[in-house]
């Protein structure tokens, strides 16, 4: 197994997140994603906003659109996400007692993950639970179910999931874990601290998904990822690559080169992980550079369009596209 460098079989399916608009009307995106896609993932069709405009309502149109799509190709799914502070609709923000919120959280999950029992196989049940500020109690974001729920949001939820689709894979999510620094340190921790809880108390927990959003001015941590990876290893839990992408806003112009330290960063980062514990999926969060998310927040100095996904903006695989084949099944 030279191709991954870590003398383990590259079990990876590499997969995409997908935009629901793109796809149905760029055939260029479409077919590139259907072509090198093993899975998909909604980046925003099964998210809070878009489903759930309303208490009463639930909005599948973007989801089953790509469901659809998936499925004429025999394309896997993954589920984004079921409990996730970014993004809560304003409506829920009137949710305050302990029962209310219990109600509106299960019920969303049963209904969602039901609908799809079947087809999407892997949950981002909860995403991004850890707080940026370690002074905040139990490390947890305040948000609509932490604030009424506290800690047990995270359990209610994976249970609440599992009832829905006992044969669905579920997934704990986080970023900003893979890096040296003491904040980052701090956030391998205390995820590990929420899964050891889920797996001490019998919660249906599968796997840790590390969104691996990376920018590339920022130094991998092999021994504190390693270190973090056998702990989740011990756990029998299984580990997911789910938002991969290379934030180049502070590299130089010169796109090659570029596109090279994009590659590379990538390259690090994939086998630390391999090594320890080869990722079961893959998958990059969008598959070419005309639709990221990066510089909603990443913006170059140069006014040059950011490159972190495997394909450039006429869908062209770039090198990093070729480093993830090493780490993926063909
Ligand atoms: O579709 C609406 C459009 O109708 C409206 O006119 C427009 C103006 O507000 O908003 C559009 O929705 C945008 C949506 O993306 C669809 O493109 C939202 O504003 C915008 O906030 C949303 O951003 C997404 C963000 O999550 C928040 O949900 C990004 O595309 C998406 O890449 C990003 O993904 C997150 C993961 O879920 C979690 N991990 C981090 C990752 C990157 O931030």
């Amino acid at each position: 197994h030279a191709a991954t460098g870590t003398g383990v079989p590259a079990r990876a399916s590499y997969g995409a997140a997908v935009r629901g608009d793109a796809l149905a009307n760029d055939p260029a995106y479409a077919e590139a994603l259907a072509a090198r896609c093993r899975v998909l993932v909604p980046e925003g069709g099964l998210k809070w906003p878009v489903i759930r405009p309303n208490r009463e309502t639930f909005d599948f149109g973007e989801a089953d659109r790509i469901a659809a799509f998936a499925g004429r190709r025999g394309i896997g799914l993954r589920g984004h996400t079921l409990a996730w502070y970014g993004g809560m609709p304003a409506w829920t923000d009137a949710i305050t007692s302990r029962a209310e919120a219990e109600r509106v959280l299960t019920d969303h999950i049963e209904t969602v993950v039901s609908r799809y029992a079947g087809l999407i196989t892997s949950w981002d049940v909860v995403n991004e639970p850890i707080s940026d500020d370690p002074s905040s109690p139990k490390n947890l974001r305040s948000f609509v179910w932490s604030r009424t729920l506290g800690a047990d949001y995270i359990p209610i939820a994976f249970r609440a999931a599992a009832a829905a689709d006992p044969t669905a894979r579920l997934v704990l999510n986080e970023y900003d874990v893979e890096f040296v620094g003491g904040r980052f340190a701090q956030k391998r921790d205390a995820l590990l601290r929420i899964a050891r809880d889920l797996v001490d108390s019998g919660a249906p927990l599968h796997a840790i998904g590390l969104q691996a959003h990376l920018p590339a001015d920022r130094s991998i941590d092999r021994d504190g990822l390693q270190g973090f990876l056998r702990e989740i290893r011990a756990m029998n839990l299984d580990v997911l690559v789910t938002e991969l992408d290379v934030i180049d806003a502070t590299l130089p112009s010169a796109v090659d080169a570029r596109d090279l330290r994009v590659a590379e960063t990538a390259r690090t980062f994939l086998s630390a992980v391999s090594e320890v514990l080869p990722p079961s999926a893959i998958l990059t969060w969008g598959i070419s550079d005309r639709y990221t998310w990066v510089p909603m927040y990443f913006t170059r100095t140069d006014g040059l369009p950011n490159r972190p996904l495997p394909l450039d903006a006429n869908m062209r695989p770039k090198p990093l596209m070729a480093v993830i084949e090493r780490f993926t099944r063909s």
